[in-house]
């Protein structure tokens, strides 16, 4: 179907379309805003969803990573687009399944999604791509690892072959750690030790039809639970977005983009489409700014969390035409995808105990305080509804991270300001945030505006 295809069917529903969002997260709630804020009233459905997303669109509460589930569900609501969230129903074949009954589905097949769910693999399809990543081995034995970690030197990186829910990459200076590291993952059943890069990373997400891609704007993410990124690695504890200084690096941010699509995304697409596995969904390039220039660090297989958050409240662009696009083949010829030139920084809201043990089941308190700030939105990632609550709008924590606080202004020093007052009027016993993000790009952009940022960020 073109997209016409889409103008033809937002007619047909009296000026929306039926989307399944499946997922749990702070991402699909975004993903869901996005599409809600769009002229046409589409009909939103996501499952399982969480209390926050419920606030905004029916859930159905199903087992998203089942294939036979989910394929019923997208069955039995009609629906004329599919958009997978996280990356575990991509792994376990769900937009096979999907995709197998006739229904568009935004997101990889598993094979493609591989990408994502095996280290090596990817290793393999940039080597082919030609690709620049950094020097890596997939160890088989203890000995092999040692090896790798001796050969490559300190700051040591491990990363275990699969998916590892954000606990499979350890960079550390401490040999015995990196060997206990590896020693344990090759126990589960593969580990990589890789070469360590040095540089500010940056995420870059490429939408892709199976042969075609276009890049949205970049978003730096925060992944370390503590200021000054230090502590454990997490699944990401704050977002900004766009990224000025790569306009100081590369001439502009779309000469970096350009960059990333002729060396990086289109390379890889091209090879995954010549394995006879389309990549169709959203490749996320992760990436450092190396001195010697773009490294990728890894692919993921879906939208970021919590770099969606900030993306995404930029882009002008209909965001259902674009998923709808890539989804049916039709993204050949299109314009890149448009977007505001405001700043947007999200905070996470953590349970006390993340990552290692997260406490929940504690009352949130606040949040209807914190929506009022013009400017701010929340994304719903662990809440649930608690039937004995103080108050009307008090949900509980379920997770380890709660929420996303999300605020757009004209600058970044503005967006920071609001999400940062916005976090604070939210109560939660025990509740983590890191009181740094987005506050390099702030200080360099009251400074010499646009700067590459000085310190670690
Ligand atoms: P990954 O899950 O592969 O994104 O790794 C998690 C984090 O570990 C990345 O965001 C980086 O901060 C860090 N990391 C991963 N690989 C490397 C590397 N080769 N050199 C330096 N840091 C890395
Ligand atoms: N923010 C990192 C990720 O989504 O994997």
């Amino acid at each position: 179907m073109t997209s016409a295809g889409i103008a033809a069917l937002a007619t047909q529903y009296a000026g929306g379309v039926k989307i399944l969002v499946l997922g749990p997260g702070a991402r699909e709630h975004a993903i869901i805003l996005r599409l809600l804020a769009e002229q046409e009233p589409h009909d939103i459905t996501c499952a399982p969803g969480n209390a926050g997303i419920a606030l905004d669109v029916p859930c159905v509460n199903i087992d998203a990573n089942d294939p036979d589930a989910a394929t019923s569900l997208a069955v039995g609501l009609d629906v004329d687009l599919v958009v997978i969230g996280p990356e575990a129903p991509l792994v376990a074949g769900v937009a096979d399944a999907i995709r197998a009954r006739g229904i568009p589905v935004f997101g990889p097949n598993r094979a493609a999604a591989m990408l994502e769910g095996s280290k090596d693999f990817a290793k393999r399809i940039m080597s082919e791509a030609l690709v620049p990543t950094g020097r890596a081995i997939t160890a088989l034995s203890l000995l092999e690892a040692e090896t790798a970690l001796d050969d490559y030197g300190a700051p040591y990186v491990v990363k275990a072959d699969g998916l590892a829910a954000g606990k499979g990459v350890l960079v550390t200076t401490d040999r015995d750690a990196a060997v206990a590291h590896a020693s344990h993952w090759l126990a589960q059943g593969g580990v990589l030790i890789e070469e360590f890069l040095n540089g500010h990373e940056v995420s870059l997400f490429l939408l892709s039809d199976g042969h075609h891609v276009l890049p949205l704007s970049p978003a730096q993410d925060f992944k370390r639970i503590f200021d000054n990124d230090e502590g454990p690695n997490t699944g990401g504890m704050g977002a900004y977005s766009p990224m000025p200084w790569l306009a100081q690096r590369f001439g502009s941010e779309e000469a970096f983009v350009r960059e990333v699509i002729d060396t990086v995304g289109q390379p890889v697409i091209r090879v995954l489409e010549a394995e006879g596995t389309p990549f169709v969904g959203l490749l996320y390039c992760g990436l450092i700014i190396t001195a010697d220039g773009i490294r990728v660090i890894e692919f993921n297989a879906r939208f970021g969390d919590p770099e969606t958050q900030a993306v995404l409240p930029r882009l002008v662009t209909p965001l259902s035409e674009l998923l709808f696009a890539a989804a049916t083949g039709d993204l050949g010829g299109r314009p890149w995808p448009e977007f505001s030139a405001d700043r947007t920084v999200c905070v996470v809201l953590a349970s006390e105990g993340y990552p290692e043990s997260p406490v929940t089941g504690r009352e949130i308190v606040g949040l209807e305080s914190a929506r009022a700030l013009a400017g701010v939105h929340l994304t719903h990632a662990a809440t649930a509804a608690a039937s004995d609550a103080s108050t009307d709008d008090a949900l509980i924590a379920s997770g380890g991270r709660v929420l996303s606080v999300v605020a757009r202004a004209t600058s970044f020093g503005a967006a920071r300001e609001l999400a940062y007052t916005a976090i604070r009027r939210i109560s939660l016993d025990g509740g983590q945030f890191r009181s740094d993000i987005a506050a390099v790009v702030t200080a360099a952009e009251s400074k010499i505006a646009d700067a590459e940022p000085a310190g670690h960020i």
